[in-house]
């Protein structure tokens, strides 16, 4: 029998018992909770047992995780249908050297981090500054992965915001950018058009309204003007002075760049002291994930966890519930980072899977899920691992009644979804309410939790800008994990290409100088009648 039988076979054979079980012997809190550094992640209130546990660590020894993390650490091109290294860690670590094709690729990534540290200090002390004076609003131009970090990150790190205000234009939907440029007054405006490779329609198309608009009134738009890139000819092009350029090379990719040149919009934010802060917090995840044993590494218990219930259980989504206002974006990032990632159909030799890609992945922070969609994790006929995640004190000390009631929250739902309520402790609380006979049973009925639903709780002091770093570390190894188990390339995202090329051919469609010979009838009529309705 193969690891991967026995694991769909120990399943089988746990799924049905009651999590809540497992804690009738020994210590199982303490021994299926994994700390490091400033994380504890609680992994107890799911149905991995010691022999769950051990294959599942035996499958990543299979799929020969060690090794495959040192390549990607180390600079080998493991994105092998792109031919390209993986080395977003090298953007974080920046006193080791790393080499691809046998060059340190790090005196030039140091070379970056400093001019982006100049570019940020005057900026934000008024050295650089607009036609109108100081700059007041930075407007980052980016989408996907040049848009959900920045985006992401500057919530999270909201205490520590002592720069100029940060807006974030993503959709080609005109109205994002329409709203976002409204208030703000170009003369102090600087615009970061944010886009790896620098031909994204929506980037690009958003950029040239900008500089529309910024041209209205600012004698030399351009001065305004910075880009955050791979592509120097392309920006260049386009006309921003090669000093507020910030390259980067392509061995980080577009869903991996926060942590450099793409972050620059967060740290004119923050500022460059709190951006290292977080850079260190991601670094000693790399460090925890590239030393610690694989049953006590961080990245590995989330990634098995994950693999249990979306491959072994058939769970096929799994909720991020950050308990945490400002993680609220959290989720969307995950959702690109995972699903963009491990969202494969084939494995890297081109083979179809023979298991599922990897899983849908949803959330929204609490307490505001609970009062939404928290109905059907809680009595919905499909089982969703929940994934918590809870820092002990908020940045409030004043408020400090309010993170209580937070906390709380948290940990009642993971505790409910794993006790759940039986229809005798329904039925008795419905009798003391004062009903009896059958609308006694039927009132019950409906009272009842199933329970035994999974969760995972992450637990952290405090969302400074280092655990932060931190969390989104935790989650890219997790994603890299996972991918190497199910033998696909997390690096590549070919399944965004289909959409874009048809969009290209749907425009003059609809502009109708075009009459889509070829296309099916449903997308010729839909886009007849927006003809139509645009008049
Ligand atoms: O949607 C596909 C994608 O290529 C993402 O992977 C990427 O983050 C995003 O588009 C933006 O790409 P770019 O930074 O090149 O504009």
């Amino acid at each position: 029998m193969t690891i991967w039988t026995e694991l769909l076979t120990r399943a089988e054979a746990v799924t049905t018992r009651r999590i809540a079980e497992l804690f009738e012997n020994g210590n199982r809190a303490a021994e299926f909770t994994c700390e490091s550094g400033p994380f504890a992640f609680d992994y107890s209130k799911t149905n991995i047992d010691a022999t769950a546990l051990d294959l599942l660590v035996r499958l990543a020894e299979g799929a020969d995780l060690a090794s495959k993390r040192e390549a990607m650490f180390s600079g080998a091109k493991i994105n092998e249908t792109e031919g390209r290294a993986v080395l977003h860690t090298a953007l974080r670590n920046l006193s080791h050297p790393v080499c691809v094709d046998g060059e340190d690729v790090m005196p030039k990534v140091r070379k970056t981090h400093a001019r982006m540290v100049g570019f940020a200090r005057d900026v934000r002390d008024g050295r650089f500054a607009g036609q109108g004076g100081a700059i007041t609003d930075v407007v980052n131009i980016g989408i996907g992965g040049s848009d959900l970090g920045p985006a992401m990150a500057t919530l999270a790190l909201a205490p520590y915001h002592d720069g100029p205000r940060c807006h974030f234009v993503s959709n080609v939907d005109g109205a994002h950018i329409h709203d976002t440029l409204k208030g703000l007054n170009p003369e102090t405006t600087l615009v970061i058009v944010a886009s790896k490779t620098f031909t994204t329609i929506e980037t690009m198309t958003n950029a040239e309204t900008a500089r529309r608009w910024m041209a209205q009134t600012v004698k030399d738009p351009a001065a305004q003007f910075a880009a955050l890139s791979t592509a120097s000819d392309k920006t260049a092009a386009f006309g921003i002075h090669p000093a507020r350029v910030f390259g980067f090379e392509d061995w980080v990719g577009g869903r991996y760049s926060m942590w450099g040149p793409i972050g620059l919009s967060l740290m004119l934010a923050i500022g460059p002291e709190q951006f290292d802060a977080m850079l260190r917090g991601a670094a000693a995840m790399d460090a925890h994930f590239r030393a610690a044993p694989l049953v006590q590494n961080l990245p590995v218990l989330l990634a098995l966890v994950g693999i249990w219930h979306n491959q072994f259980c058939g769970y096929a989504t799994r909720a991020v519930l950050p308990y945490d206002q400002r993680l609220s974006r959290l989720p969307a990032y995950l959702q690109q980072l995972e699903m963009e990632s491990n969202g494969k159909r084939v494995s890297m030799d081109g083979a179809e899977l023979p298991y599922h890609s990897g899983p849908v992945v949803w959330g929204e922070p609490g307490t505001n899920g609970q009062h939404a969609f928290y109905q059907l994790i809680h009595q919905g006929t499909r089982v969703i691992p929940c994934e918590f995640m809870l820092a002990a004190e908020g940045h409030e000390p004043d408020l400090a009644h309010q993170h209580l009631l937070l906390a709380a929250n948290c940990l009642a739902q993971s505790e409910a979804l794993m006790r759940g309520r039986s229809l005798a402790e329904a039925t008795e609380i419905m009798r003391k309410k004062g009903l009896t006979g059958a609308e006694l049973e039927r009132q019950a009925r409906h009272r009842v939790f199933p329970g035994s639903r999974p969760s995972t709780t992450l637990l952290y002091p405090k969302l400074t800008p280092e655990v932060f770093g931190g969390i989104v570390a935790l989650y890219e190894h997790r994603v890299f994990v996972e991918g190497v188990i199910l033998g696909i390339n997390s690096f590549d995202q070919w399944g965004v290409e289909l959409g874009k090329e048809l969009a290209l051919a749907l425009a003059p469609v609809l502009e109708g100088t075009s009459d889509g010979a070829g296309k099916d009838g449903s997308t010729l009529a839909l886009a007849a009648r927006v003809r139509a309705l645009r008049g």
